[in-house]
């Protein structure tokens, strides 16, 4: 499996810059064999991006999209408006979920609206701080991964990418605090043991499970390192080019 260095943008720069950041990105970035680089820029940035970049060295992802192809929607984007724009798409991220009122049922038909335009669901999952204290994370990571996954068949399971992001841990988040090591390692074991117990062990262990929350260069290693994390989902720390571009060499190293 890859590891996947993904760096969400958020609401960050202008298409002039996103464009000079990939420019200075692409001038150096080696053709990494085992790591798939992936940056996901604003919605209107993808389009004159999608021509800039080079697709063998990393790709696209959108921050969000509508689960409808086309229709009286709007304000919105479709999934099937970004089909060979954009390979991946970021849902259900704590920001949409709790600023844009996002729920699972709407998170789940965005991760099947995805699959069904051949981009690849990065579904985002993760607790709040107050969940943990009160011992609920467990069932919360686990309603959320079931949830939005319930529009995907079982054939479909090994196109979708789960990141797990305590939304204690992401940078922006008052007082936020580093997630250890082991505390990622037992969300993995949760996410794991849902996966199997819901689609059984073979399709469970094909799905590859991201860690988000201030990711930065110097705890990239430790995280990496967390057995059943297979990449990283990187806020702040991916709009420095070389912090983000740290993050890539890590990442080579941890799997040579
Ligand atoms: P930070 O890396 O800034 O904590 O953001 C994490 C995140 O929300 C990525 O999606």
């Amino acid at each position: 499996m890859k590891t996947y260095i993904v760096g969400n943008w958020k609401l960050n720069f202008t298409v002039g810059e996103a464009s000079i950041y990939l420019h200075k990105l692409l001038k150096n970035l080696p053709n990494y064999r085992d790591v798939e680089v992936v940056v996901a820029p604003s919605l209107i940035a993808l389009q004159p991006l999608s021509l800039q970049i080079d697709r063998h060295k990393m790709k696209l992802a959108a921050q969000n999209a509508f689960y409808r192809d086309y229709g009286a929607f709007t304000g919105e984007v479709s999934f099937s408006q970004l089909r060979g724009i954009v390979d991946y798409a970021i849902i259900g991220h704590s920001e949409r979920r709790y600023i844009f009122r996002e729920d699972d049922k709407m998170v789940a038909k965005k991760v099947a609206a995805a699959i069904r335009n051949k981009i690849t669901p990065i579904l985002c999952i993760g607790e709040t701080e107050s969940e943990r204290a009160f011992g609920e994370t467990a069932d919360v990571i686990r309603d959320q991964l079931i949830g939005g996954l319930s529009e995907v068949s079982d054939d479909d399971l090994d196109k979708v990418i789960i990141a797990y992001e305590p939304v204690w841990a992401i940078s922006s988040v008052r007082e936020c605090k580093l997630a250890t090591p082991d505390e990622i390692s037992e969300v993995v074991k949760l996410i794991k043991k849902a996966l199997k117990d819901t689609y059984g062990a073979n399709l469970a262990e094909k799905v590859p499970i991201l860690f988000g929350g201030s990711v930065n260069p110097s705890n990239a290693g430790s995280y990496l390192t967390v057995p059943g994390i297979n990449g990283l989902l990187i806020g702040g720390a991916s709009l420095i080019l070389g912090e983000f571009t740290d993050i890539m060499e890590i990442a080579k190293r941890v799997r040579a």
